[in-house]
């Protein structure tokens, strides 16, 4: 396969705000993008070249996209697996249906970064009553059931401390397959954002340290303010979860720090994330800029921190009562404010965020904190 040149068109699945970046990465270097999502006003369909309204398994747009494409990738990983397999008959897909569908399943996940070297939460699969019923030691309470498909952002998942509220949780869900994890008590979060090329090359990103509010990510900050030991491995271990599945785009590894130290890992996402937003401000070359590149068969850009920088999520909570005091961020020095441009606010959908490069992570951390409250006016 040869290099895809500026000029070639490349396709989306999924319009959020992560397709919103990748159009203006792809767009900024002089490809034509298409994106397809069943809403026509999605932050990255208001920007695409192309806008396919359809639903993800609408053949006929997949079809189209397919044909339009010189290659196309995803936006989230809940693509139907139907929908890659067609893509890939007619196209460069990136990533491939293998690690999409593998990050799908929260069990299958787990199992393959076990086979890779890592070490997931103490974790059983729970996919009947009886499994409760037969619940073992692995697992202790407080745990937590999550549904092993469609969760996000927390969604799908419940804390329960007793046997009789796992049950309940477990029929609430609707007798889903679900994941039974031992709760660990954080020291902290980090991520690590990489970018697997077709080649087997690898771009790691500086590791960044996470805080989540009610399991949605709330502030990222970069340098991580871990010891190196603990940063180095869990870069170490997103790249060999990354080889051993054979990756090929940008991959994000969630892992948890527990009070012990040990590494725990999460849950990977195949694609660019959340916790990567700081890359476009912070970074030589940007998560969404790495997507292109690998799609494109480009050498990968270099990932090294410009800054320290902080991030912070700006959910639809602080739209809600009242307009929030966004302006001021253009009087803050070394703050960027990023706006999805989505229609509507509602509690909890992410509406934008804001970065802060400052001296070190201490310094952007602060700041970011203090400019997240002013913009909540508290
Ligand atoms: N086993 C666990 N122990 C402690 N905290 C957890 C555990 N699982 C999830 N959490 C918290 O909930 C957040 C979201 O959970 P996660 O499994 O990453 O789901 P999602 O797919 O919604 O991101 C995590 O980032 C962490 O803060
Ligand atoms: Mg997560």
């Amino acid at each position: 396969m040869n290099t895809l040149a500026p000029g070639a068109t490349l396709g989306v699945i999924g319009g959020g705000q992560l397709g919103r970046y990748f159009v203006i990465k792809a767009r900024q270097l002089g490809y034509a993008v298409w994106v397809l999502d069943p809403d026509a006003t999605a932050p990255a369909m208001q920007i695409a070249n192309v806008a396919l309204v359809a639903n993800y398994d609408d053949a006929k747009a997949l079809s189209q996209l397919g044909d339009a494409c010189d290659a196309v990738t995803i936006e989230f990983e809940n693509v139907p697996a139907k929908s890659l397999q067609l893509l890939q008959s007619m196209t460069q897909l990136a990533p491939g249906p293998a690690s999409v569908e593998l990050a799908q399943d929260r069990m299958l996940e787990k199992q393959k970064a076990t086979e890779s070297g890592l070490l997931p939460v103490p974790h059983v699969s729970i996919t009947s009553q009886q499994d409760i019923t037969r619940l073992g030691s692995d697992v202790t309470f407080p745990a937590i059931l999550k549904t092993s498909r469609l969760g996000y952002d927390g969604k799908g998942q419940r804390t329960c401390n007793t046997r009789n509220e796992l049950a309940l949780a477990f029929s609430e869900f609707g007798a889903v397959p679900c994941v039974l994890e031992q709760q660990i008590d954080l020291a902290a979060e980090v991520s690590v954002v990489l970018a697997r090329g077709f080649d087997g090359s690898v771009a790691v990103f500086p590791v960044a340290q996470n805080v989540h509010r009610e399991g949605v990510l709330f502030t990222s900050v970069v340098p991580a303010m871990q010891p190196s030991i603990i940063t180095a491995n869990a870069s170490a271990q997103a790249q060999s979860l990354a080889h051993a599945i054979e990756h090929v785009g940008v991959l994000a590894v969630e892992f948890f720090v527990a009070q012990d130290g040990t590494l725990y890992f999460n849950e990977m996402a195949p694609r660019p994330h959340n916790s990567g937003h700081y890359t476009l401000d912070a970074t030589l070359c940007s998560q969404f800029e790495q997507q292109v590149r690998v799609m494109c068969r480009q050498p990968l850009g270099a990932t090294d921190l410009l800054s320290p920088v902080a991030m912070v999520n700006l959910l639809g909570d602080l739209w809600v009562k009242k307009s929030p005091n966004i302006e001021h961020l253009f009087g803050s020095r070394g703050c960027h404010l990023h706006l999805y441009e989505k229609a509507a606010a509602r509690a909890g959908r992410k509406m934008g965020h804001v970065t802060c490069l400052a001296g070190d992570n201490v310094s952007a951390l602060e700041r970011i904190h203090e400019q997240f409250e002013a913009i909540s006016g508290n």
